[in-house]
């Protein structure tokens, strides 16, 4: 899948110039002239204020991000927005010092077009307790564990503007589950979910699952279980629209779900369902999100309404950081933004205290053992 198709302000972010506004080290300056170096100047004689700098960046960013605006005066709205979101982004860091907040590719986009267009879990409750996965045994868990190391997560992928990322979160539960299942990793179509999955929560009245205007990760795997499995990416590829016809092919099914169910909030279940089953499928409260550029996000307070569906692939101990983490354990979150966003489209997110609600919705599949 080419991803530069699904979001076309897919580009670098302006890693150097965030970490040099919020760290205003002057050692890290280096003597290059680059044009990289030029900002990385101007930024830290302004110490540290990258809001006095705006202009600067706000143009640093349009070109980077290849972001074109209709008129002047979307040009100047979204200029207002880049500079409302460099304040946001400074707040961020002073609430989440482990993690580097700054400029990122959804620094012109306001919180509700953010959550519109780049999130996409429907709002709920605490997830009704159908099926609850069986407790597991949790003394020999190791104290750090990555499924990317054992080949059961695929690529980074891109959800673009639409409110798909149940979609992602679904097939990379799904594609793990696959790949224990069958020893084969086969990337997974989230199209046939935005197009032919319109599964219902029994808990919640019309709350059910609508393309790029969200759904839920236990609904489609509802839906999977039903529809026989989901096919291939490739054989259903992803356009980012919610507008064309379903065009599942069941003789083309290329992984099966065999069940799903609900993890305890407990962290130590939640590490050995995915150490035993593979990547879970997790809510989140993605406000920190759209500013985060990486680190170990350990925000002091953010809010456990759940907006985004992610995928948990590993946690780590903290033990082998470096010192600036402060030996912070995390988990790992693979993200659908595209390999350009976070650490190369994954999110480090402190463990211990359910922080922005990630223990609170997560669910393990498993596979059916067959060779498609
Ligand atoms: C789910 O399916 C797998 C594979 O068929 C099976 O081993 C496991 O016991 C099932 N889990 C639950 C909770 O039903």
């Amino acid at each position: 899948m080419d991803h530069s198709n699904c979001f076309r302000f897919l580009l670098l972010l302006l890693i150097s110039s965030s970490l040099i506004f919020f760290s205003a080290t002057a050692s890290i300056v280096s003597s290059d002239a680059s044009d990289n170096d030029l900002l990385i100047r101007q930024v830290v004689s302004d110490h540290d204020d990258l809001t006095l700098n705006a202009e600067h960046h706000f143009t640093s960013f349009v070109k980077k991000f290849g972001k074109k605006y209709a008129d002047q005066d979307e040009h100047a709205f979204r200029f207002s927005v880049f500079k409302s979101n460099l304040r946001r982004a400074k707040r961020h860091q002073t609430l989440d010092p482990s993690a580097v907040h700054g400029v990122t590719q959804f620094s012109d986009l306001t919180p509700t077009e953010f959550r519109k267009t780049v999130l996409g879990l429907r709002p709920l409750k605490f997830p009704s307790d159908a099926h609850k996965a069986p407790i597991l045994p949790t003394n020999d868990l190791p104290a750090d564990f990555d499924w990317r190391d054992h080949g059961a997560v695929t690529a980074v992928k891109n959800q673009g503007s639409c409110g798909s990322c149940w979609s992602f979160s679904t097939t990379g539960a799904l594609e793990g589950a696959n790949f224990l299942a069958t020893g084969k990793l086969v990337s997974l179509s989230e199209q046939q979910l935005v197009d032919c999955d319109h599964e219902c929560d029994p808990a919640e009245a019309g709350a059910c699952d609508s393309g790029c205007n969200g759904g839920l990760m236990n609904s489609a795997f509802e839906y999977t279980l039903k529809a026989g499995g989901l096919q291939r990416e490739e054989d259903y590829p992803y356009t980012g629209t919610d507008r064309g016809p379903c065009k599942f092919d069941k003789s083309k099914i290329a992984a099966s779900l065999a069940n799903f169910s609900v993890v305890s909030l407990d962290e130590d279940q939640i590490a050995a369902n995915l150490v035993k089953n593979g990547p879970l499928a997790v809510g989140i409260n993605a406000v920190f999100m759209q500013t985060y550029v990486g680190g170990v996000s350990c925000p002091y307070i953010c809010s456990k309404r759940l907006d985004h569906g992610v995928l948990l692939v590993g946690y780590g101990s903290g033990a082998y950081s470096p010192i600036r983490l402060k030996e912070k354990p995390f988990w790992i979150i693979k993200n659908s933004w595209g390999p350009s966003w976070g650490e190369n489209g994954y999110y480090k997110i402190c463990r211990g205290r359910d922080i922005c609600g990630v223990d609170s919705m997560v669910s393990t599949v498993a596979a059916v053992h067959v060779n498609h």
